[in-house]
């Protein structure tokens, strides 16, 4: 299958980013970050999640977070992540439209993430995502730790296949393959994915890299060939996994954008103001911008 004229860009820097961040953003950030990420022309912003405030305060008042966000209503999907019945309960209450369940490839890195085993929660997320569908809700369904795992080292393809395959099944629209501490190369990336696309269909598969090493790109642009048409990408690089030492930020969006109007692949996202949108966010949470693009961009504004 060859490169498709158009790809999706799957916003994951409210959530992935933040909940990374040590610093724990006020509300208003939170959304105000979401509002810029919207007028730059995404159209699929992972809004927070509904998982335990102990674990995770960065992610805490996600509902909050969505009530301020009402007038976006139509135009922009606000996906949340569910681990649990009282975080899709959560989640309900505040009238979300899109939910995304996570499971893992690796046992080791499912009981740290979410205590529970592999098949534990696939056992809890199942009807989950019946009842959502059936309330009409889109559902997403994360596979963590494809190309390996911080506990467990090297993953299996077929451990990976075996989940997405499962969380297919029980209905999840697109299934997004998480390289959550970043160490895939572009053959193993592809490889990976083609065998999940084998058993599922490219239509329903999303990639998530992390940049730990630097090769989310290649990684997006090998999986580009087999006609993935979504891509999941963090504003300014924010992000890593709190369960996942080591693991860095994930790919910036700011740098997909810019290889994808290089490739004129459309998007739809307007790079200058994702730029924007990726500034005042480091400018609030007192950090500097890890994309490259980003950088440039900023070195360019104050010529
Ligand atoms: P647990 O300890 O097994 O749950 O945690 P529990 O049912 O025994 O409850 C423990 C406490 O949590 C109780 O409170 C519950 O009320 C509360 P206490 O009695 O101690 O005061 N609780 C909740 N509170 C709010 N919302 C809920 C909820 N459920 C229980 N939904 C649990 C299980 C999943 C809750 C916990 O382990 C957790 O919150 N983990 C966080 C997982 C997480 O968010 N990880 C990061 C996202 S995954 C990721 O980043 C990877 C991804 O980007 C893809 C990639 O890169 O690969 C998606
Ligand atoms: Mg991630």
């Amino acid at each position: 299958m060859s490169r498709a004229g158009k790809i999706e860009i799957f916003e994951v820097g409210p959530r992935d980013g933040l909940q990374n961040e040590s610093r724990v953003l006020p509300v208003e950030t939170r959304i105000a970050l979401i509002r810029d990420l919207a007028g730059a022309g995404l159209r699929r912003i992972e809004a927070g999640s509904f998982v335990s405030p102990k674990n995770l305060p960065q992610m805490a008042q996600t509902a909050e977070v969505l009530a301020g966000l009402t007038a976006l209503a139509g135009q922009v999907e606000l996906p949340v992540l569910v681990p649990n019945a009282r975080g899709f309960a959560d989640a309900l209450a505040a009238k979300a439209d899109s939910i995304a369940v996570f499971a893992a490839a690796s046992e080791s890195f499912s009981r740290r993430n979410i205590n529970r085993s592999i098949a534990e929660s696939l056992a809890e997320y199942e009807p989950i995502v019946r009842d959502a569908r059936a309330k009409g809700l889109t559902v997403r369904g994360y596979v963590s730790c494809v190309l390996g795992c911080p506990y467990e080292g090297a993953i299996a393809v077929s451990a990976v296949v075996k989940v997405a395959a499962a969380l297919a099944g029980m209905g999840c629209e697109e299934i997004s393959l998480g390289d959550t501490i970043g160490v895939g190369t572009a053959d193993a990336a592809r490889a990976m994915t083609a065998a999940v696309a084998h058993e599922i269909g490219i239509g329903h598969v999303a990639v998530h890299f992390h940049d730990t090493y630097g090769q989310a790109l290649a990684n997006v642009l090998a999986c580009l060939d087999l006609g993935v048409t979504v891509v999941d990408a963090s504003v300014a690089g924010l992000g890593g996994c709190p369960y996942a030492p080591g693991a860095s930020g994930n790919l910036a969006t700011e740098d997909l954008v810019y290889l994808l109007d290089g490739l004129g692949v459309e998007t739809g996202v307007d790079l200058d103001r994702v730029a924007a949108a990726g500034r005042a966010i480091c400018t609030a949470l007192g950090s500097a911008p890890r994309s490259r693009t980003g950088q440039a961009l900023a070195a360019k504004t104050k010529q």
